[in-house]
């Protein structure tokens, strides 16, 4: 039995792939032909002696990491055929699929995972989340909003752009949106959505479905505590007839340090994983303050060119990598990407033993060019 991974080609491979993901994800029979993939989206291919049985999709997206910019792939849909389950082939596949995102371009490589320890086997690490904030009417923080607040059209997302870039550099994992991801976003039946702020500092956008229930909240971003405080007297004020709110923010929550109260709920939502694919143009790609240097190494089954020792040294004009005879921090490629990405920091995991320091100094050294940071990815994929 031969098991082969490609790029799927639009409209040659529709069906085939359609195939795998109605089955999987549905249940059902294909029925509406499938759209060509949106730009920078490549889907890939799983065939058991040429025949489809695998299959997933890649959003392309530039991911922020503070002020660096990633090119990253956004593993979906993933899915073998209900009858070709338990062969290897979703780890074979996945395995193929890292190295053409790779060779695609891509530097790290983003999912939600359906179980963790099923992609770690592929390298992934997991770092990030939302928190989901179930809050009880009567228990929104009494903040206020003395800036004006403007509703805006779907056809007139990309005046948030600003606010939001500013929000998403503030930490990591979130993607720099073009307009069509503003639409995407939206989806067909577009929210209210409200700005707050000239200029911007600040939005929210909300379905409101009936009185007396729950007002989903869908995103919030802002770009000052002042505009964090307008977007909680905004949903405030719309939920005079209604029971709780719920919203989102990354795990550096504004919420949980400023506002948070008894009887309201957080819980951990959406986690993601992320993988460093190419660990000389990923670092490359960072943006340190200051100078410094350590050596590395990293250990990495499923792409060879990531897999040894390394050196790093960086000044304020970028960041030199070279291969290295010696690595003085040992990290699998799950811990890399964990440290790369900012969560876990490098800190903790030396505290719980997940990589092995054999000379504090890098560990110091490795803390500024990993400089710790929240995760948190606001795409849905
Ligand atoms: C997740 C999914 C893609 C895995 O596909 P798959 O081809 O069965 O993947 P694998 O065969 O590589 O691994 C699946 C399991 O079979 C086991 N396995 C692999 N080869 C095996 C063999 N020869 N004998 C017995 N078990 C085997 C693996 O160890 C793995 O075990 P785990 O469940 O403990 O992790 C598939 O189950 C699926 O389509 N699920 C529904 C959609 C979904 O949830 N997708 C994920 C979206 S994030």
């Amino acid at each position: 039995m031969s098991f082969t991974v490609r790029e799927a080609s639009f409209p040659a491979d529709a069906d085939a792939v359609q195939k795998v993901w109605s089955w999987v994800y549905s249940l059902v029979a294909p029925s509406e032909p499938l759209d060509p993939p949106a730009d920078r989206e490549k889907w890939y291919v799983g065939l058991e002696d040429g025949t489809p049985t695998t299959a997933c999709k890649v959003h392309g997206y530039t991911v922020a990491r503070g002020e660096a910019d990633l090119s990253c792939g956004g593993v979906a849909a993933v899915a073998t055929l209900s009858e070709h389950r338990k062969k290897g082939h979703g780890q074979r596949f996945m395995v193929d699929v890292l190295q053409l995102m790779r060779e695609y371009g891509h530097v790290i490589s983003s999912l939600y995972a359906f179980r963790d320890p099923f992609y770690a086997r592929s390298g992934y690490g997991t770092c990030g989340w939302r928190w989901k904030i179930v809050c009880p009417a009567h228990r929104m923080p009494k903040t206020e909003c003395a800036m004006p607040v403007k509703q805006v059209m779907a056809s007139e997302m990309d005046c948030l752009t600003t606010v939001h870039t500013k929000f998403i550099r503030g930490f990591s994992g979130s993607a720099l949106r073009t307009p069509a991801m503003w639409q995407r976003r939206m989806g067909t039946k577009p929210p209210l959505v409200y700005a707050i702020g000239d200029p911007i500092e600040a939005y929210l956008w909300v379905r409101i479905t009936e009185f007396w229930g729950n007002v989903d909240v869908g995103e919030i971003a802002w770009s000052t505590p002042r505009g964090y405080d307008a977007i909680m007297s905004v949903i405030a004020s719309i939920g005079h007839n209604q029971k709780t709110f719920t919203w989102m923010e990354p795990p550096h929550s504004r919420y949980l340090a400023a506002h948070f109260d008894q009887g309201v709920e957080m819980s951990i939502y959406r986690q993601t994983m992320h993988r460093v694919l190419d660990v000389e143009k990923a670092l490359k790609q960072l943006k340190p303050k200051g100078e410094g240097a350590f050596t590395f190494s990293v250990r990495d089954e499923q792409i060879a060119d990531n897999d040894g020792a390394w050196s790093v040294s960086w000044t304020d004009q970028g960041v030199d990598v070279q291969r290295s005879p010696r690595g003085d921090i040992a990290f699998s490629i799950g811990a890399f990407s964990q440290a790369f990405m900012g969560a876990p920091s490098v800190t903790e995991l030396a505290q719980h033993g997940l990589i092995e320091v054999r000379d504090p100094l890098s560990l110091e050294m490795a803390e500024k060019l990993f400089t710790p940071m929240s995760v948190c990815c606001m795409e849905f994929f």
